[in-house]
């Protein structure tokens, strides 16, 4: 099966050799060819390059004209937590009428509301459930996408909500990354326990999680009042004893040494990232390890953003996700991220572009197949309605500019 699409107005993020993903200056460029074809092969980009160019001697199974459209390829959302059960609506009204986040977190609301429903609620009605989130994503041009356990916090309910995952990963087409975050709040069963609950999580739970291959990353909630950077090593060490690779939650509302202990464990991605030393953007560099920014929760919670122009310009790379989840950010929306990403944190279109594709695709080890137009990767891509550039997308912000969704070479 092959199909060509012709007279593309710009193909973006084109690439002729896979890279791991860019840095610093690097991510103002963002490579594109005017007036391109793409030819998919099956699941597979084959082909791309500009129309004179255009191969006449192979037989296409159809053609798909898009004069004055973009093609750019599928967003890459390195960190949600779509498994959930319900909404925590009442803590948004009850935020705006002057309660902080951390001020719910104290008296038993935030995680510990969606565990308490979620350990109530069925697996399938949980699947059902995530699977709406999942279809949601998926029409807002996402095509690969990490989920987090971490509203469960008993064996049974951690367990659950990674079977969930799992079953998501097996019913859709978009790639689907799992993260156990067993260590994502204290229990109230542990309240003042917290080493026997980081205990039951390491020698309990996580072993079963390894042994059921239910998980690739292990993930920490590292913040004043729920777990230390102390905390954080002992949970990397026994991750990195079964093979789970370290993506944390640092330095979201403290900076408290969470992004050392993660380059020191060799973390895949770093979180959050709103509280940032001159220190910590030093400690990433030459690492393997990727900043990640979620500024839709930095806009829904009303806190600071991530200092992304510093890190940038200091030579980091940064990839940007959602953070979808019931509490600090109810929305899995790439295109507002990218927008938000430029209106509020300064990043170019380029930029921002780059962070929500190659980078994002990095932070969940899908930079391989993942994150840009290039041949032998997936043919995950979106197709624009008729706009003048791609810097209109962000531009045009909370609009929708999208008209067709490939993923996997497959129209959804
Ligand atoms: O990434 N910060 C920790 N975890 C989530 C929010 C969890 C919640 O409020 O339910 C986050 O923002
Ligand atoms: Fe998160």
């Amino acid at each position: 099966m092959k199909t060509a699409f012709i007279n593309i107005k710009e193909l973006i993020q084109i690439e002729d050799l896979p890279k791991k993903y860019v840095s610093g200056k690097e991510m103002s460029k963002l490579p594109t060819l005017k007036n391109a074809f793409l030819i998919v092969e099956n699941d597979i980009i084959s082909d791309f390059g500009t129309m004179d160019n255009l191969p006449n001697n192979i037989h296409f199974n159809s053609i798909i004209d898009v004069t004055d459209k973009l093609i750019l390829p599928t967003w890459c959302d390195s960190h949600t937590h779509i498994v959930y059960a319900g909404n925590r609506v009442q803590e948004f009204v009850d935020r705006i009428h002057g309660l902080t986040y951390e001020a719910i977190a104290n008296k038993g609301g935030g995680i510990l509301n969606s565990a308490k429903l979620l350990q109530k609620t069925s697996e399938e009605d949980l699947y059902a459930q995530a699977a709406t989130r999942v279809e949601e994503v998926m029409q807002l041009g996402t095509g690969a996408v990490e989920i987090k356990s971490g509203y469960g916090l008993t064996k049974d309910a951690e367990l659950k909500m990674l079977r969930v995952i799992k079953r998501l990963e097996e019913n859709y087409p978009i790639t689907i990354k799992a993260t156990f975050l067993g260590a994502h709040a204290l229990p109230i069963e542990f309240k003042d326990k917290k080493n026997e609950y980081l205990t039951d999580v390491i020698e309990n739970i996580l072993p079963t999680v390894a042994k059921e291959n239910l998980a690739e990353f292990i993930d920490i909630f590292c913040e004043t009042g729920y777990f230390s950077v102390e905390d954080t090593e002992q949970l990397l060490e026994a991750g990195k004893r079964y093979g789970l690779k370290p993506k944390i939650h640092v330095n979201q509302f403290n900076a408290i040494g969470g992004i050392q202990a993660g380059v020191k464990y060799n973390a895949l991605s770093v979180d959050h990232l709103e509280a940032m030393r001159d220190e910590d953007i030093e400690c990433l560099k030459n690492t393997n390890t990727m900043p990640v920014a979620l500024p839709s929760c930095s806009y829904f919670l009303s806190i600071p953003y991530t200092p992304a122009r510093k890190m940038i310009d200091a030579g980091l790379p940064l990839a940007l996700a959602t953070d979808y989840n019931p509490g600090s950010t109810p929305s899995g929306n790439m295109n507002f991220v990218v927008a938000t990403a430029c209106i509020k944190m300064k990043m170019t279109p380029e930029e921002a572009i780059n962070a929500a594709t190659i980078n994002g695709a990095y932070a969940m080890g899908l930079e391989k197949t993942h994150g840009s137009i290039c041949r032998g990767k997936k043919a995950n891509f979106i197709v624009t309605k008729k706009i003048p550039n791609y810097n209109f997308i962000p531009y045009s912000f909370g609009n929708n500019h999208i008209e067709r969704i490939f993923i996997e070479g497959v129209e959804i």
